[in-house]
Formats: structure tokens, sequence, C-alpha cells
């Protein structure tokens, strides 16, 4: 059975408006209901006789004057220089869903003793902490808000605007019966629980602009969605992972990866939240002029004093908040990173060039497609196959016609230091001669319908079934399944694509899951929805892990995302269009994802859908070779468009573009390894770098790579010239000429032939590059660097190289070597600086006089320190402390 999907614009009509979702209807009602009403006053206050501080948390009781309902409240001070909230019911009917922080944190972050409770003051509780004392809280009682500062300026506030709104679980018939069924295109809902949603307004007092909140083709700065300018939206931005067809640009709706994490800036002040909440979420913004915290006499912003207001609305589960306070946004990503986990460290192939079309379609195919890369003196890495491969869309086989030798196939791709990829979707087609299936289905791996039968749905092989990720026994079950013995056909230098994983299901309401089919531990789908994706990437993750015997980093491409994802590996921006407008939001769309803490992204270069003309191709493959994530992909009915085909001098350019990218590969992996240690991502938005300079802080169609290049990718047809923003008093040089560019905050015009990727060199950074291209990474890894050291205006430049062999995580520290202490400790611990309060005790020697070291060193001083197997790995970021 071959499914195929004809081409049509996006169907607006097969996705849910906040209208269409009864709880966004009622949430927003609700808001309206209070900003049209000045004397309305929040019901819900917080009991000032069952607050109690200890150990690092504030815990007391909420009270709902209007139905005497009560919550708990839980305010952590946490040792990552966050906060974080969370409310839940305090006699629920039944558990809420709250196992998200399972799927999306490293661990649950530990409360610091680092605070000081503030004197009192009636109808309020006020704690600082963190940094030196530098950070606030005010609990404000009756009625119940929050506000945190930063050097006593407000920064993120909680129900300022009184919209809180927790939907306690009811029995049925306690309310009207509309609360407990929906029906969406013919499709119903049943709702077992009834109405249970959560709505809470959070403000950046005195900031304009907020980012974040992935996955949307929309803008960098977020757009308003309510009663505001022109350009405003009218709906809020959804997060609920979805398979949009055809998805238009510039708007809210949802696409296929979800991260609630969203960061304001302003000069001198970011602040960030992460809305830790796997059920839909939807998200509406307003700007105010409204100063109510007197922001504009401390910030010196006269009248202009804006507020952004948002209001996040989710369907379930319970209120799990985490603020960050900055005040840089490398502090935030720091933080944000330290509690969901940096981006894991990617093999040196994976950051390179890969080929793929659905479908290369056989193995001669992918030979030729292999040796045209080698004739046209173009550098590749990687050959993708897509479902077509499969025997009948059964993932892990092969068709045996089409692919009779897929381990030939492999090695002899291999033996040009290249690697394969193959997709595995989690739809598993309903045969019981697919191995997968009738292991799962006997195993009992399989999510149940809500009639408790196993779910059957359609996709890509007709009929299928989904494995539950979310239980821990699938995981174990599937991570076996990547082993060389398990995935017939496979060779070591074959990695992993998991598409489809939101997941699409062409049978299902909005082409995913009925929210009231059932998952592990009874957990309704509708709480977890947004971490089905997550979740088949960890298990897949673990699969390549398990296949060397975890010396070797996975490489897996995922389309699905939520926070947390960064641990797993790649994502890219789905079925994009093979047109000039496409080519531009790919900017913004990466900035966003990447600055919410998932930096190992791309977009489908050339465009998925139909066939771009050649000067569309060049300038697409220039940008994709100055984003993180770079993949050609079409789709099955498009022309074919390996690089050679556009014929001169198109495939010049495309071979210049894809040779600069090679060239820069020691620049992109030492990024990658600063990222997988900090958190930063690695294009940079104009504010990321100049953090004061407000003119940048839209600018959405140009980037820093690292802090070290400025990239204005060429977005139009027919554009040879192009302005550029140069921000602060810095030098530029021109990447191909070198000539001089002063910037001090000017737009400059500067040449854009269609040869030419407008890059620029910020000065006072040094560059390292290789300029023997050979025909893959793998063949560059010994060659000598080159180093462009540009001079800033104070005469300076520094940089960093990061190298190691490129493929394993176990290049081990055999020994660590103290010199120079006047003092034996009287322990030493090490620690993973992603969990700094996991300390392991090390064994060591002090002062051995005669002990050997190596052939030249044997010890004639006391004052040496010597740690043998420290068992810590050199692409770790560790902490030895004593
Ligand atoms: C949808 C993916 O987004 C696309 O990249 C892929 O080619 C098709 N599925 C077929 O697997």
């Amino acid at each position: 059975m071959h499914f195929k999907r004809t081409l049509s614009a996006v169907k607006r009509e097969d996705f849910k408006t906040c209208a269409d979702s009864s709880f966004c209807q009622r949430n927003r009602a609700y808001a309206d209901k209070i900003s049209n009403n000045s004397s309305f006053v929040s019901p819900y206050n917080l009991i000032e006789n069952s607050i109690i501080i200890k150990d690092g948390v504030l815990s007391g009781e909420i009270i709902n004057i209007e139905n005497d309902l009560h919550f708990i409240l839980e305010l952590n001070l946490l040792t990552i220089d966050a906060a974080r909230i969370r409310i839940n019911e305090k006699y629920p009917l039944k558990p809420r869903y709250d196992e998200v922080k399972n799927f999306a944190l490293v661990n649950e972050p530990s409360n610091t003793l680092d605070y000081t409770v503030l004197p009192s003051q009636d109808g309020l509780t006020s704690i600082s902490f963190g940094k030196e004392g530098k950070q606030k809280v005010f609990v404000y009682h009756s009625p119940f808000r929050v506000e945190f500062l930063f050097n006593d300026v407000p920064v993120v506030t909680l129900n300022d605007r009184g919209i809180f709104n927790f939907e306690h679980l009811r029995k049925k018939g306690d309310s009207s019966p509309s609360l407990w069924e929906e029906t969406f295109n013919g499709k119903v809902d049943s709702k077992p629980n009834g109405p249970e949603s959560i709505g809470l307004d959070i403000s950046f007092p005195g900031f304009s602009h907020v980012y974040g909140i992935p996955e949307h083709a929309s803008t960098l700065s977020l757009k308003e969605t309510r009663g505001g300018s022109e350009s405003a939206y009218t709906e809020p931005y959804r997060l609920y992972n979805l398979d949009v067809f055809e998805y238009e640009l510039d708007n809210p709706m949802s696409l296929y990866g979800s991260i609630p994490f969203m960061m304001a800036h302003r000069k001198g002040a970011s602040a960030a939240i992460l809305w830790l909440n796997s059920a839909e979420t939807w998200i509406d913004i307003t700007k105010s002029k409204e100063d109510k915290h007197g922001l504009s006499s401390f910030l010196n912003f006269g009248k202009s004093t804006i507020t952004t207001n948002t209001h996040w609305i989710s369907e379930s589960g319970i209120i799990d908040i985490f603020i960050f306070l900055g005040p840089t946004t490398s502090d935030i990503h720091y933080q944000y990173g330290l509690l969901t986990g940096f981006t894991t460290m990617p093999q040196y192939f994976a950051i390179a060039y890969h080929q793929c079309r659905w479908n290369y379609l056989n193995q001669d195919d992918v030979f030729e497609v292999d040796e045209g890369f080698d004739k046209y003196d173009i550098p590749y890495d990687v050959i993708w196959l897509d479902i077509e491969h499969t025997d009948n869309k059964k993932y892990t086989t092969w068709d045996n016609v089409k692919f009779s030798d897929p381990i030939k196939m492999q090695n002899n791709i291999a033996f040009k230091g290249r690697k394969m990829v193959t997709i595995v979707d989690p739809h598993l087609k309903r045969d019981d001669n697919f191995i997968l299936y009738k292991e799962a289905l006997d195993l009992d791996l399989f999510i149940k319908g809500s009639d408790g039968q196993v779910y059957d749905a359609w996709c890509w092989p007709g009929s299928s079934s989904w494995p539950d990720f979310t239980n821990p026994k699938t995981c174990e079950w599937w991570s076996k399944k990547f082993t060389l013995d398990q995935y017939k056909g496979s060779t070591e230098s074959l990695f992993i694509w998991n598409d489809m994983n939101e997941p699409s299901v062409f049978s299902g309401p909005e082409i995913t899951f009925p929210k009231d089919i059932i998952q592990h531990n009874g957990w309704e789908h509708r709480d977890l929805h947004n971490i089905y994706g997550l979740s088949f990437h960890a298990a897949t993750f673990s699969g390549l892990l398990n296949r060397k015997n975890s010396s070797h980093r996975p490489f897996i491409l995922s389309r699905s995302f939520f926070a947390g994802s960064q641990r797993y590996g790649a994502i890219w921006t789905g079925d994009n269009m093979a047109k000039w407008d496409h080519l531009a939001i790919s900017s913004p769309m990466l900035l966003t994802i990447g600055i919410s803490g998932l930096p190992f992204s791309g977009a489908d270069v050339g465009g998925f859908f139909g066939n771009p003309e050649p000067e569309l191709l060049v300038r697409w493959y220039q940008a994709g070779a100055f984003q993180p994530f770079f993949r050609a992909h079409a789709h099955i009915d498009t022309k074919r468009r390996e690089p050679w085909l556009s014929g001169s001098p198109y495939t010049e350019y495309i071979r210049d573009a894809i040779r600069e990218r090679y060239a820069l590969l020691p620049l992109w992996y030492t990024l990658f390894y600063e990222t997988s240690i900090t958190g930063k991502p690695i294009i940079r938005p104009m504010f990321e770098v100049y953090p004061d300079e407000e003119k940048g802080f839209a600018i959405e169609d140009q980037y820093f790579v690292g802090d070290s290049l400025l990239v204005k990718p060429v977005v139009n047809q027919g554009q040879t010239s192009i302005e550029v923003y140069f921000s602060g008093d810095e030098i530029y040089y021109d990447y191909y000429n070198f000539q001089r560019i002063q910037g001090s905050n000017k737009v400059v015009k500067v040449d854009a032939p269609l040869n030419k990727i407008p890059v620029f060199i910020h000065g006072g950074s040094i560059i390292p590059r290789r300029q023997r291209i050979r025909r893959s990474s793998s063949g560059m890894r010994l060659d000598p660097f080159t180093l462009l050291i540009a001079i800033n205006n104070k005469g300076e430049a520094n940089g960093t190289l990061y190298l190691d062999d490129g493929e394993t995580s176990v290049l081990r520290v055999e020994r660590i070597i103290f010199i120079g202490l006047d003092k034996k400790p009287s322990k030493i611990f090490a620690y993973n600086n992603s969990n700094p309060s996991i300390k392991r005790e090390l064994e060591f020697k002090f002062g051995g006089i005669g002990t050997t070291i190596n052939t030249f060193t044997t010890l004639s001083s006391k004052d040496v320190l010597v740690i043998k197997d420290p068992k810590l790995f050199i692409t770790e970021d560790w902490t030895v402390q004593f």
C-alpha cells in the first residue's frame, strides 16, 4: 500500500483554533471577563498561616474563595540560580499528571540553602536568594501573586493580572455536559476527566521583546496575539506537536515540536520561564504601556516602558514553572542547560553536509549519487534512505530487490569515510510477520485505545500500532533493536532518522492520536502528547548507544521535540517548500529553536515540496552551510536535484558553499563543544552578542555563528546587494577579501552576487579553518589548520579550538597530576557539571617520592598529587574538587 498525499495549501480546517479547543476558549473568555472589569479581584488567596519556609522551599496552601477549593503551593529556590513554582490540587479526585519532569529534566534540581527571609510585611512574604542575594521573590497573599526581582527590579510576575485559573477535577454531572465531550471534524473526544485545564498570566515588566516557544513559522521577537497592532495575530501561539501539511508562514499554528520556554530580554536584563507541561498549550501575548511597577523611574525608560503580558493555558496536568532570572542570556542558557541537559556532543560527520531525498531508489542509485559527489569534487558525509528502502514500510527491514546487499552498500560508502542514515518511524505495521510488531504485541507494549484494545490507525504502512515509549519496558525493548545482530543489514556506519513522531496519524484527529487513548500507568495521551516524540527519540538514542557498548556517540535526527530533546540529537523544521519565503523563515525559526535550548537544528535545504529554480537552490545551500544541521532533502514527487544537476555556474556555487562549510568545520565543532557545556546557541541572534543594542533586538534575518562570524543569507530572488546591520563599535572584515567595515551600529549596503553569501568576520575573533577540502570530513581530521586572526578596535583577538577523536564518548582521562600543592587534601571529589549534586569520591596519592609517572618522570617532590583513573572523560564537562 502506498499512501501519498497530494499537494495543496495547508488545510486550516484540519486543525483547531482556540475557539475549537473548549479549554482554550474558556480561559481566554475568563481573561476577557477580568480585563473588562476593573473591580475584579482574583479569588485565589494564599492562606497566611499555612506558609512554611524551610530548606529552600516555601510551602503553603492556596484557597479559591469562590468555591472553597484548596491547592498546594511549593516555591523552590534552586541551586542552579533559578526558582520553581508548583501548584496542584490539595485533594484531587485522582492524581493529575506530573511525570513530564521525568522526561524533560536531567533530574530534579536541588534546593539552595543560600537564601534569606526578609522582614515580614502585612500580606507579603519576601525572600532573597542566589547570587549575592540579588534575586528576590515577593509572594503576595491576597490575592495570590508572585513577583521575581533582580537587583530590586521586577522582571517576572505571576498572576499580576489575576487570570490564574485552576480547573479542579470533578465528578460527571457536577457541571455542564458540554464539558465532558467534544467533537472536532466529526471525531469525538470522550474527555473522561471533564474540564481540568490550568491557566496563568506571566508578565515581564519593562520588556518589550519576548522570544522562544518553538515551533512556529513565526518571527524571532514574538508577536502580540490579541487586540494589538495591525501585525498582531488573532490566535494564541499553540504548542501541540502536529504534522501540519504544507504549513503557512507568519502563523502561530503549532508545528512538529514544542518547547514551552520563553525568554524576555531588554537592555540590562534577561529573564525566562519554562512552563513544564506536556499537554496541549496555548499562549496569548499582549504588550501594554501601563507602568504598574513604577519601572520608568528606575529603568530610565521614560514614558515608553512596555510590559509584555503572556497568558499560558494548558489542557491538563499541574502548574510547574521554572523561573530563570539571568541576568544575562548566557546565564539563562546555562541555568536551563543544567535543568534540561546540554546538547549531546555530535560525531564530527553529523555537522558536515548530508544528502537526502525521498527516496534514493536502490543501491545502484546510492552508488551513483555517491560517485557524483567525487566526480564533481563536492564533499559530503552522509547519504540518507527514506521510507521506500524498507520492505513495505516495516522499519529496520530492507526491500530485498532494491537493496539486496545493504551491508556491502554501507561498507562501500564507509570506505570513503562516509556514513548512511535510514529512517525508522514509530508506527509499526500490523503484520504478524514483522518482528518488531509481533514482539511489541506479545510484550504488551502498544498504546491502547479508549476501548482498551491495542490502538490501530493509519500511517505510511496502512494499518499500524504505536509502541508506548513512556513505558520504561518499551524503551528497554526498543533499545536492544539496533545492535547489528538485531537490525539485520545494518553496520556501525549506519545512523537513524526518527520521523512522524508527533505522532503523525493519517486517520487521527488533527492528524495525530486521539487524546483519550491510554498510555503507561493509565495516563491519557492528552496529558503527555507533546513528549511522545521525545520519548521515541530518547529510546532510539539508547538503541544506538547499546550498539557499541556506549562507546560511540549516536546520531539521530528527530522531527518532533520537547524541552530536553537536545540530549538525543538533531531536529529539523519538517516539510517546508521550495519557495523564497520558506528559505527566509528558516533563519528566525532556527534562531528561536536554538535559543530555546535545542541548537542542533536545520531546515531542508532546497525546500521539501516543489522544485527550486537554480538560483533559489544556490541561495539555500549558502544559507544551509551556515546553519547548524546541514541537509538537503526533497519530496518523492520532485525532480532530482543533486548539486551537479543544476549545471554551470550553479553547481560551482553550490560546491563553493558546501566546501566553505567543510573549511569551517573546526569552528562549528568547537561551537558544538561550547554549547555542550554552556547551553549557548550556536547561531546567535544579534541581541545575544550585543545585549544592550536595542536596534538589534528584533533583527531575525542576520545572525552570528558563535560570536565570530556575522551572516546574512540572501533570501530574495535576483538580489545582488544587501543591507547588513553591523552592531557595536567594532570592526568587521569581509569574509572573502578581508576588507574592513567599521561597525558602529550602522547599516551598510554590501555586494551579494550569486556566488557569495554575505559573511563578515567579527573583529576580535580567531577562526580556525582547514583549507584542504577532501571528499568527506573524516579525511580532513588530521589536516593542519589555518588561523584567521581578525584584530578588533583594541588590537586584540582571541578564539578557541576544540579537538577530539570526533566519534567516541570514551576518550578517557587516565591520570590527573597536580603539581605544587602545599598540603594534602583530606578528600577529593569529582562531579559532572551538569549534575553537581552527585559527587564521587576519588582515590589519590600524595607526595609519593620515587613514584614513576612515565619514562621521563619519577617524583622527587612531596608536593605532587596523583589521581589514577578518575573515571572522567575528556568530552565531558567535569570538576575535580578538594
Ligand atoms: C515526512 C518527513 O517530514 C519527510 O522529510 C519525509 O521525506 C517523509 N515523511 C517520508 O518519510
